[in-house]
C-alpha cells in the first residue's frame, strides 16, 4: 500500500519509515525508528530527489508508482550517495530506463563505485550555482561538501522555495504520519535524537555545517520549506532549528547544565557521582544528568557532551589505565572534534590510582579548547564521610564555573 504525504500541491514526500533496524550505520541505536526521506515533484517532467535506503525500496517504488500514475519518471537527483538514500537507485533506474540522473562529479563516482550503473542513462553533472528547470520549477544547485560525505549538495527549488537539504537538518525517529516539524512537540520530543543524529554523524565536520549556514544565510526569504533525507520537513520557526546547528557545528554549548559520566565497577565511583550530583542540585545547578558509561551507548553520552557546558568524568582506574569504556567515550569526543568545554573529574583506585592524571592528560592533550578544573575528587576504593570536604570543593567549583559561564 503507497503512503506519501504532501509538501505542496506538486510535490511529495514519498519516503518511509524503518522501525526494523536497530543500529543506524549499524553502530548507532535507533530504539525510535528512522525515516528515509525522499521527495516527489510532478512538473511538466517529473522529478525523484534521492532515494531511500534498501530496507523500505519497495515502499519508495509503491508511493512512486501510485503518484505517477503511469507518467515516466523523468529525473532523479540524487544529493547525497550514502547508501541509506542512495541504495534504491539501481531499482529507480531499472524501473525507468530512460530517466536523467543529475549529481556531482564525486556523486556519479561513488554511483559508478557502489555498482549503481549510471553510465547506461543520461547524465548530467552539476556544480555549485548550476540551475536546471524542469518545466514551471527551476532548481539550483549548492555544493555542500562533508555534510555529510564529500559528494554532498543540496537544491533549492527556487520556483517553491523547497530546500532538499540531504543530510542536514535531519534527525532519528520515524515519522510514522507525521511530516512536518509543527505536526510534533519537536523541542520536548525530537531535539535529543536530532541533536544525537547530527553530531553523532557529522559532529566531525563541524566547520563544514558552518560553510552550508553561510551560504544558505543570503537565502533565506526564499526558504519555505526545509526538506531533509531524514526526520521532519520545516515549513516555519527555521531559526529555532538553524540557531542548533548553529551552536552544534561551532561546539558552543547547548545550555550551561553538568553531564556527569560515571565509570563503576562496583558502584563506589557511582556513589561518588550520584553524591556530586546531588550537591551541585543542592547548590542550584540543577541542570544535571547523570549517566552510567557501561550501560549507556556512547552516542547518547556524545550528544548530552555536546548538549552541556561541563563535563564531569568519574572513572575507576582499570589495569592502571582509564577504565575501557570511559576511553572509549573519551576517544569519540576527540574524534567527533568536541571542544569548549569545562571538565572536572572524580578519580578512583584501590591500589595506584591513575585515572584521574589520564583524563587530564588525554582532554589537555586531545581536545581543543577545553580545560579541566583544579579540583579533584580522588577516592580510595569508595566514597566514605572522610571525602564529604573534597566534595564540597569540588561542587562549589563547579557550580562557580557554571554559573560564570
Ligand atoms: Fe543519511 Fe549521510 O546519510
Amino acid at each position: 500500500m503507497y503512503c506519501v504525504r504532501k509538501v505542496t500541491d506538486d510535490l511529495y514526500w514519498v519516503g518511509a519509515n524503518d522501525h526494523r533496524t536497530t543500529l543506524f550505520e549499524n553502530i548507532h541505536p535507533i530504539p525510535k525508528g528512522v525515516s528515509y526521506n525522499a521527495y516527489l515533484l510532478l512538473d511538466e517532467e517529473t522529478v525523484l530527489f534521492d532515494t531511500v535506503d534498501w530496507s523500505v525500496c519497495r515502499q519508495m517504488m509503491e508511493n512512486l508508482e501510485h503518484l505517477l500514475e503511469g507518467r515516466e519518471l523523468n529525473w532523479l537527483v540524487v544529493n547525497h550517495l550514502e547508501p541509506d538514500h542512495a541504495a534504491s537507485i539501481e531499482q529507480v533506474l531499472i524501473r525507468w530506463p530512460n530517466v536523467k540522473i543529475i549529481s556531482t562529479e564525486k556523486g556519479f563516482m561513488l554511483m559508478r563505485q557502489f555498482g549503481f550503473h549510471p553510465d547506461n542513462h543520461d547524465i548530467r553533472i552539476v556544480a555549485e550555482g548550476d540551475t536546471h528547470c524542469f518545466g514551471g520549477h527551476t532548481v539550483a544547485f549548492v555544493a555542500a561538501p562533508m555534510v555529510h560525505w564529500p559528494e554532498a549538495m543540496v537544491t533549492l527549488d527556487v520556483t517553491n522555495g523547497a530546500l532538499f537539504s540531504a543530510d542536514a537538518f535531519g534527525s532519528f525517529i520515524a515519522l510514522d504520519g507525521k511530516l512536518f516539524a509543527d505536526e510534533v512537540n519537536f523541542d520536548r520530543d525530537w531535539i535529543d535524537e536530532a541533536r544525537r543524529y547530527l553530531v553523532n554523524i557529522v559532529g566531525k565536520f563541524g566547520p563544514h555545517i558552518q560553510m552550508l549556514l553561510g551560504k544558505a544565510a543570503p537565502l533565506l526569504d526564499q526558504i519555505k520549506f526545509i526538506c531533509p533525507l531524514h526526520g521532519p520537513v520545516w515549513r516555519k520557526d527555521f531559526g529555532y532549528f538553524i540557531d542548533k546547528y548553529d551552536k552544534w557545528s561551532r561546539y558552543i554549548p547547548e545550555e550551561k547544565g553538568v553531564l556527569i559520566a560515571y565509570a563503576s565497577m562496583y558502584g563506589n565511583t557511582e556513589a561518588a557521582a550520584q553524591a556530586l550530583a546531588a550537591k551541585l542540585c543542592e547548590k542550584g545547578v540543577t541542570n544535571v544528568s547523570v549517566y552510567d558509561v557501561s550501560n549507556t551507548h556512547v552516542s547518547y553520552l556524545i550528544s548530552e557532551a555536546w548538549k552541556y557546558s561541563h563535563i564531569v568524568l568519574a572513572s575507576v582506574t582499570y589495569n592502571l589505565g582509564i577504565y575501557p569504556v570511559m576511553h572509549n567515550f573519551m576517544m569519540d569526543m576527540k574524534a567527533l572534534n568536541l571542544q569548549n568545554r569545562t571538565f572536572a573529574l572524580i578519580e578512583n583506585g584501590s591500589w595506584a590510582c591513575k585515572s584521574g592524571d589520564l583524563m587530564q592528560k588525554f582532554i589537555n592533550e586531545e581536545l581543543r579548547n577545553c580545560e579541566v578544573l583544579n579540583e579533584r575528587l580522588s577516592l580510595a576504593s569508595s566514597m566514605g564521610p572522610d571525602k564529604a570536604a573534597e566534595l564540597e570543593v569540588l561542587a562549589d567549583a563547579i557550580v562557580e564555573s557554571v554559573q560564570n559561564s
